[in-house]
């Protein structure tokens, strides 16, 4: 493949303050582009500086939404190094992504190159303060001008990044979810396991009336029974359940979360029993009933660990950990945090150093 191309902006913008970073709202000076055509594959690598792109109005994924995207971070180590965690396992799931919505795959050495390289000039945009990282958005768009429902012949990949605080404006306080019993999110052989955009747009009504009814989040049902667990808005969930640590198994409208093969792994380390099942709804709230149920979270790159306080399910409300974050959940966020700043060791060697 052709050289990396980089132009540097001659207009570096000023940083915001560190304490309000929130998520997602500023962008660093540069990006990565690269373009695909189906008779030359992926060209014309080049990191510019960050600006807005111009597409054609008939542009595919305008109409038939054919786009996949990924989310990682990068953090500055204790000593001002900079470390991705597992960036592998991000590349394999977005060329997951992409067999799903018939998108064209990339190298996974290409794209890890493309991300240390960007990640490396824009360095000085990975907030110093722990709790903040770079957040990492590769994206795939189809951008053929072209009205016909079919593959797109010509894309374009992105590369942007943000300096990132907490997800959640609650930061580690435990969120609030609504049970929603009549939207669905995924079903058996649709797209619920590939990152893209479509599973979110359909996931924004549900999460709009949750929000109404004073919920932060969506907690998302089977599609077809409404009965089994699947996922909570943009995370994988777990509960422990009297010692044992539960998560919805992989069915293929479940997202194969980073995070959640990480905590599975962990937990899996320190000897606490995990299992991926199936879970309903019913057995939660009857776990809850028996005092069982000890904690419950969500696990995502930009929520990290999310300690789950409130489940609302028709008319019935439970409290859970009493408004305290959860003893595992804890200890989860703790290490994962620990090891991707590098504050800690790294048993399961994920750890990525950059440069
Ligand atoms: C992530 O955790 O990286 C995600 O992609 C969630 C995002 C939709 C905010």
């Amino acid at each position: 493949m052709e050289p990396l191309q980089v132009i540097r902006t001659s207009q570096p913008k000023s940083k915001p303050n560190e304490g309000e970073l929130g998520f997602g709202k500023y962008f660093s000076d540069h990006m990565f582009v690269a373009d695909y055509t189906s008779e030359r594959g992926w060209q014309n690598a080049r990191i510019i500086p960050y600006g807005p792109i111009s597409l054609e109005p008939s542009a595919m994924v305008l109409h038939y939404g054919q786009e996949v995207f990924e989310g990682m971070k990068a953090y500055r180590g204790m000593n001002g190094e900079i470390n991705l965690f597992r960036p592998e396992k991000n590349i394999q799931r977005m060329n997951m992504s992409c067999d799903r919505l018939g998108i064209p795959q990339v190298d996974p050495e290409w794209m890890l190159e493309a991300i240390c390289k960007l990640v490396e000039i824009d360095s000085d945009w990975i907030p110093q303060r722990v709790e903040n990282s770079l957040y990492i958005r590769p994206f795939i768009i189809a951008t053929e001008p072209c009205l016909g429902v079919r593959a797109a012949k010509e894309y374009q990949l992105l590369i942007i990044t943000s300096p990132v605080g907490a997800y959640y404006s609650s930061g580690m306080a435990p969120v609030s979810i609504y049970v929603e019993d009549h939207y669905v999110r995924a079903v058996r052989g649709g797209t619920g396991a590939a990152k893209t955009s479509i599973n979110y747009a359909s996931s924004i009504k549900a999460q709009e009336e949750a929000k109404r009814q004073g919920y932060s989040q969506v907690l998302w049902l089977d599609g077809i029974e409404q009965r089994y667990i699947e996922e909570v808005g943009s995370m994988n969930v777990f509960f422990k359940v009297d010692g044992e640590v539960i998560t919805p198994e992989l069915n293929g409208s479940i997202l194969p979360g980073v995070t959640r093969d990480s905590v599975i792994a962990m937990l899996k380390h320190w000897g606490i029993p995990v299992t991926e099942r199936k879970v309903t709804v019913e057995e939660l709230f009857e776990a809850h009933r028996q005092g069982k149920l000890e904690e419950a979270f969500g696990t995502g790159t930009a929520a990290v660990i999310s300690p789950i306080g409130a489940m609302k399910w028709g008319e019935q409300s439970i409290q859970i950990t009493e408004g305290h974050i959860g003893e595992v959940s804890g200890r989860l966020y703790d290490s994962i945090t620990g090891i991707q700043q590098g504050k800690i060791d790294d048993p399961l060697h994920w750890r990525y150093l950059i440069g």
